[in-house]
């Protein structure tokens, strides 16, 4: 049975144990990963925790698939994708997209007296429809969908075990109170009449202890985990079906600095009202852009049944928005979660601007220089320091604009 230990000594007193004391004591203590200063060489030098919390640290990030959604077309970005998996030693499963225009209006579900999407809109319905359709067949206890042109941080693997701790205290009952349906968030699953419209800031990690999950180690109770996205809000005070715990995280070394972080969602209330280098986890308000998503078997039921059979009204993410906010015409109750900054983010690639997406117009402009948006040490950017075995990653956003060296 893995216990959450909270009050860890920090780390440096430790060092200053003897030696095998240190051993001892770390051997049998869960220890939350260090996260190094850029640069520094003890990057995944922590070892995995035990028990189920260990999985993540797996070749399917704790989830049981990774499938990866997109035309088999582009071959391009199918290259790039087999190439970063390789480097997180990830497995990854390609679902193939379609184009709209071979979807027939049959098998669109439609609303009274409105026009079909276009056709971009359609396909990339479908493409993410195929992904969670295979969830519910194969009857996945969870799998993480990507789109192809997503990237991520060297240590997605210690933010995905942070991601997990919070959400745990986020939606696990709170061990050892008599009713099981204690939560550390007062607002959950549901918020009453009388919930408050906020509650207090939650800081990572200092949480009560909640009882461990037995399925998945990011917890047995959830539906969506929008972890890749281009903005979030954090729950509104009068949204009526969303928990409103905010759990934040400071100095996390893998967020960029404020003048590098952005978002779709203004105000910017994370980059506003925080630190820089802070994390932030939640529930969905208002998320955009469907990067990358967790699904639960329970999750990617209910997606089907409201995003995939009822109408096509709008772009996937507006729907993915609505499923988890219970709002036009999506029932309510869905446990959504995500963090802030996103831990996938859109990589661009040098080239043609129009390469980047089949679906919009991106114009007919050159871009010189690939970069991935919020990533510090992006695995597509670094793929010549990881073949070479190396750790001194390449920051993309350092906090000094470091003079360029060579
Ligand atoms: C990784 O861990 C998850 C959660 O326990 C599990 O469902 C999945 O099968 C594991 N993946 C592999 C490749 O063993
Ligand atoms: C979208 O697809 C439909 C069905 O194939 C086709 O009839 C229509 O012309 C397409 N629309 C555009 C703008 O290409
Ligand atoms: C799906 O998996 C669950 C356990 O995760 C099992 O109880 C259930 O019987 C399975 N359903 C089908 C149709 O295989
Ligand atoms: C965060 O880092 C700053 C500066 O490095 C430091 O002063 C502060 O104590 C740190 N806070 C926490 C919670 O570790």
């Amino acid at each position: 049975m893995e216990q959450i230990h909270l009050r860890q000594p920090p780390k440096r007193l430790l060092f200053a144990l003897v030696g095998v004391l240190i051993f001892g004591v770390l051997l049998f203590q869960f220890s939350i990963p260090s996260n190094p200063q850029p640069g520094s060489a003890s990057w995944g030098s922590a070892p995995p925790p035990a028990g189920l919390m260990g999985d993540i640290y797996n070749s399917t990030l704790g989830y049981e698939k990774i499938f990866v959604v997109g035309l088999p077309s582009r071959s391009d970005r199918r290259d790039t994708m087999v190439l970063q998996a390789a480097l997180s030693d990830i497995q990854i499963e390609f679902i193939d997209g379609v184009m709209g225009k071979d979807v027939p209006n049959k098998a669109i579900p439609m609303e009274r007296g409105k026009d079909r999407q276009p056709n971009a809109t359609i396909g990339s319905w479908r493409a993410h429809m195929n992904a969670i359709r295979e969830v519910v067949q194969r009857n996945l206890t969870s799998a993480l969908i990507l789109e192809d042109d997503t990237d991520w941080d060297v240590r997605i693997k210690q933010q995905l075990h942070e991601f997990a701790l919070a959400a745990r205290a986020l939606t696990q009952p709170l061990h050892g109170s008599p009713n099981t349906n204690t939560y550390l968030d007062p607002t959950f699953p549901h918020p009453g009449p009388d919930s408050p419209g906020a509650i207090g800031d939650i800081a990572f990690p200092e949480f009560p202890a909640t009882v461990p999950p037995t399925v998945s180690p990011y917890g047995d109770n959830w539906d969506v985990f929008w972890i890749g996205h281009c903005g979030m809000h954090f729950p509104f005070e009068g949204s009526r079906n969303i928990p409103k715990g905010r759990i934040i995280r400071l100095n996390d070394s893998t967020v960029a600095p404020k003048r590098n972080i952005w978002t779709f969602n203004i105000p910017f209330t994370l980059k506003d009202q925080y630190p820089a280098h802070t994390r932030a986890y939640h529930h969905v308000q208002e998320g955009v852009c469907s990067l990358g998503y967790a699904v639960s078997q329970r999750g990617a039921r209910k997606l089907l049944h409201e995003v995939g059979l009822k109408p096509l009204s709008e772009p996937f993410d507006l729907l993915l928005r609505a499923y988890c906010e219970g709002d036009r015409g999506r029932r309510a109750g869905r446990q959504c979660l995500t963090t802030q900054p996103g831990v996938f983010q859109h990589h661009r690639a040098a080239g043609p601007a129009s390469a980047m997406s089949d679906i919009g117009e991106h114009g007919d402009g050159w871009r010189e220089l690939p970069m991935t948006d919020m990533i510090r040490w992006s695995v597509r950017m670094n793929a010549d320091v990881l073949m070479e075995g190396q750790t001194d990653f390449v920051d993309q956003w350092p906090d000094e604009k470091k003079e360029k060296a060579g």
